[in-house]
């Protein structure tokens, strides 16, 4: 009994050794993430993360227990990249743009590089109402999807440092915009007309486009908003031609300016 006291009295020194390392480690990932920026290192650096789990899978070779202890080091490496966007980014990172400009696509690398939660507008609100858009749409009316997005953005204001990715036509109604720039930096993805036909040639959940995939109408409607998209704008990235990580590193870059 008296050695199993002792046991539980080590095991609770341990927890507290790891602890105080983690105090220590957390600390030490904010100071690297400010020397990076305030130097101007690339913060996006791929190679650190995969540098450091082969490092720790060679070191624990062998181990009994390697599996148990590269899971932890996994959730250590996933908090890093939590800690290092909360040092960098004090808001929200709201991505506009057309149909196909690519708000999806570069919301989840963001996540992948920093850890960031999400928000994909029309996902949430096709889970929320049970139905795809393109059923919305045709059931309710646009006006009452267009609610639906305003309503979100609005209940969406109180999460912080999250990643929204927005309708295309979120920006088109002003109360959007003033509700996006609350605690957002909104940064505005565009693309040639023919890059967006290529992106959305074979979807069937854009009623907008539906009956209207040919670049002449794509590049005609993305002129008509380009007046709304401009004055919503914080940060313009262009993506033609640009791999997903360099459009994430402009982003890092241009909302760090
Ligand atoms: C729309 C864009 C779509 C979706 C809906 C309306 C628009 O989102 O919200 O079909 O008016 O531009 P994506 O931009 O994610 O395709």
């Amino acid at each position: 009994m008296e050695q199993l006291e002792h046991l539980r009295e080590y095991l609770d020194m341990c927890d507290k050794m790891i602890y105080d390392a983690l105090i220590m480690r957390n600390k030490i990932v904010e100071d690297i993430t400010e020397y990076e920026q305030s130097h101007n290192i690339d913060i996006v650096q791929l190679e650190q993360e995969k540098r450091k789990r082969d490092h720790l899978k060679i070191i624990s070779d062998g181990e009994k227990h390697q599996a148990e202890i590269m899971n932890v080091f996994d959730a250590i490496l996933q908090s890093d990249k939590k800690i290092q966007a909360k040092t960098l980014f004090d808001c929200n990172l709201v991505l506009i743009g057309f149909m196909g400009a690519g708000k999806s696509t570069i919301s989840s690398t963001l996540q992948e590089l920093f850890a960031m939660d999400v928000i994909e507008m029309d996902q949430m609100i096709e889970e929320r109402e049970g139905m795809p858009i393109s059923e919305i749409f045709a059931v309710h009316g646009e006006e009452y999807f267009r609610n639906l997005e305003t309503n979100l953005l609005i209940e969406m204001q109180s999460r912080k440092n999250v990643v929204i990715s927005c309708g295309g036509g979120v920006p088109l109604r002003e109360v959007n915009v003033a509700e996006m720039k609350k605690n957002g930096k909104v940064i505005w993805l565009t693309a040639a007309p023919e890059t967006i036909f290529e992106r959305v040639k074979d979807s069937h959940n854009r009623p907008i486009l539906e009956n209207n995939k040919n670049v002449g109408f794509i590049a005609d409607l993305m002129e008509k908003r380009r007046p709304k998209y401009e004055a919503a704008a914080d940060i313009i990235i262009h993506t033609d031609h640009k791999s997903k990580i360099e459009i994430c590193r402009e982003i890092v870059v241009k909302v760090l300016l």
